[in-house]
């Protein structure tokens, strides 16, 4: 039984991730950043063990791997997931919004891949799916932050799906489109109206949606898949 951790996984796309692993037969961890009422109550729905550490810090990746490992074993699978908006036009973004959606974004994506790869390197298997995001191909006004994060991980998965290769680790990106989640739900409800406008299907995705092809690239039979960037949009922006 393989043993999987997914960032920002107590929430949204993240819970769902969580959740579905869980069902196709891994032993799986959720961190989360910072809402332990959300955690725990994930936890008490689910069973699944909740970790708290915050991912753009590389000490407390280190530490909380750690905890994972000793709870679960040798993480297989790697769900880099946790992410956040700050959003602003360029012209009104502070440095503080520019750093922190970049810290967290991709400076977590980084910070996990780091202190698990050499076990994955080890053990000759590993699978790390990360989560990107349709702005991060369309681009968004309001988020050269988030877009900018979200574009650099899917350069970042190209380049470790060809250092993993030989390895049997493979790296793949996910972009989902507009998803039913908290973080979607914070956007004014005119300016989502406009956004929902250009998705061909009419509607948000369900996280359970994105939640099924983790699974699947993080499978076995998945294994010659690597480096991709799988657009999950309802046709918003075909790339
Ligand atoms: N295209 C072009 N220009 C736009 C624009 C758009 N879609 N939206 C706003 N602008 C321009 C406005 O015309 C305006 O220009 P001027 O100053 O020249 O008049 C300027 O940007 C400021 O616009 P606002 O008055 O709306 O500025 P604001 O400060 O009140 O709000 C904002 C800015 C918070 C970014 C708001 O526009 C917004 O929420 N936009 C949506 C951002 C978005 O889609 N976020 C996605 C969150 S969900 C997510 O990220 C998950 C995922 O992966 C998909």
């Amino acid at each position: 039984m393989r043993a999987a951790l997914v960032t920002g996984g107590t929430a949204g796309i993240g819970a769902a991730t969580a959740e579905a692993l869980q069902a196709a037969g891994y032993r799986v961890a959720a961190n989360y950043g910072g809402n332990q009422q959300v955690a725990e109550a994930f936890t008490a729905r689910t069973g699944i063990l909740a970790f708290q550490w915050n991912v753009a810090d590389l000490a407390a990746c280190e530490a909380g791997v750690a905890r994972v490992q000793a709870a679960l074993g040798p993480i297989d699978v790697l769900v880099n997931n946790a992410g956040i908006t700050r959003d602003a036009v360029l012209h009104k973004m502070t440095a503080g919004q520019w750093k922190e959606v970049l810290d967290v974004n991709l400076g977590g994506c980084f910070n996990m891949c780091r202190v698990v790869i050499e076990g994955m390197r080890e053990r000759r298997f590993g699978r790390v799916i990360n989560m990107s995001s349709v702005n991060g191909l369309s681009g968004q006004a309001g988020q050269t932050n988030y877009a900018a994060s979200k574009a650099g991980l899917i350069g970042f998965t190209k380049a470790l799906a060809l250092e993993g290769a030989s390895r049997n680790i493979t790296a793949n990106a996910i972009a989902p489109g507009y998803t039913d989640t908290a973080m979607v739900s914070a956007v004014r409800p005119e300016v989502l109206d406009q956004i929902l406008k250009a998705v061909p299907s009419g509607r948000l995705a369900r996280p359970a949606e994105i939640a099924r092809c983790v699974v699947f690239l993080a499978s076995d039979e998945a294994g010659f898949i690597t480096g991709i960037t799988l657009s999950i949009n309802g046709g918003k922006y075909l790339a």
